[in-house]
């Protein structure tokens, strides 16, 4: 199956979609954490890329395209991906259109978790991530055992750079602009599905399996 998974900053793109691989034996490609790893890595794209991120800015077409170009010709990604911060404006979605025409595999479902704005600044405040194995938690919603420590591995949580509120504000006004109308573009090809986004973590995902079959 190739998916786009569709949401505000904080909508649960990520918990959802990691869940989804486990299921599905399908790759998670996020472009957030392909960005955030060459910015730890001290790459030059990272460090042009780190300019936009803090400020909540989208960061460049031309790099973030190039990036996908390149990894949805890795072998993993033969049997789906699922798309998980791809593609964030218009511009991007014709150039994945095009990419996917190309290579004759055409998105099967474009997926919107759906989440009120009101509720979204709690979720990214709050967010941890573990260092060492990516699990993550929320000190409001779904805290670690140990503060600080991940319940999965004992690897240290950390919170992300962006996941301050001045940052948030400008991640969700950037959202509204130039994402959300997307959700009209995948709505006129006729693959548009939606969730919403709110409640419980396990009940959302059997929503979401709900919505993807019989595609799954
Ligand atoms: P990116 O990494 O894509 O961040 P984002 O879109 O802002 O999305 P998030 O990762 O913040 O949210 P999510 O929906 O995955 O939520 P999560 O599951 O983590 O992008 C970061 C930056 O990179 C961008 O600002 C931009 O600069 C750049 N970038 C990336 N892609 C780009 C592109 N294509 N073009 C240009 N620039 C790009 O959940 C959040 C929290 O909520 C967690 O703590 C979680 O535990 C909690 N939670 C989840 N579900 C629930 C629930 N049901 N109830 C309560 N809490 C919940």
């Amino acid at each position: 199956m190739r998916l786009v998974f569709l949401g505000a900053p904080g909508a649960g793109k990520g918990t959802q979609a990691k869940r989804l691989v486990d299921q599905l034996k399908i790759p998670q490609v996020s472009t957030g954490d392909m960005l955030r790893k060459a910015v730890s890595d001290g790459t030059s794209l990272g460090k042009e890329a780190k300019s936009y991120m803090d400020k909540g800015e989208l960061v460049p077409d031309s790099v973030v395209i190039g990036l996908i170009k390149e990894r949805l010709q890795e072998a993993d990604t033969e049997n789906g991906f699922i798309l998980d911060g791809f593609p964030r404006n218009v511009s991007q979605a014709k150039e994945l259109d095009s990419l996917l025409g190309d290579l004759g595999k055409p998105l099967d479902v474009a997926l919107v978790l759906d989440v009120p704005i009101d509720d979204l600044m709690k979720r990214l405040t709050g967010r941890r991530t573990c260092k060492s194995c990516g699990q993550m938690y929320n000190v409001y919603f779904s805290p670690p055992k140990v503060e600080g420590k991940c319940d999965v591995c004992g690897g240290d949580l950390y919170q992300r750079a962006d996941d301050n509120e001045e940052t948030i504000k400008k991640r969700l006004d950037v959202y509204q602009s130039s994402t959300e109308p997307l959700i009209d573009y995948y709505k006129n090809k006729g693959i548009l599905k939606i969730v919403q986004g709110t409640g419980d973590i396990n009940a959302i995902y059997r929503k979401i399996l709900v919505q993807l079959n019989p595609a799954v």
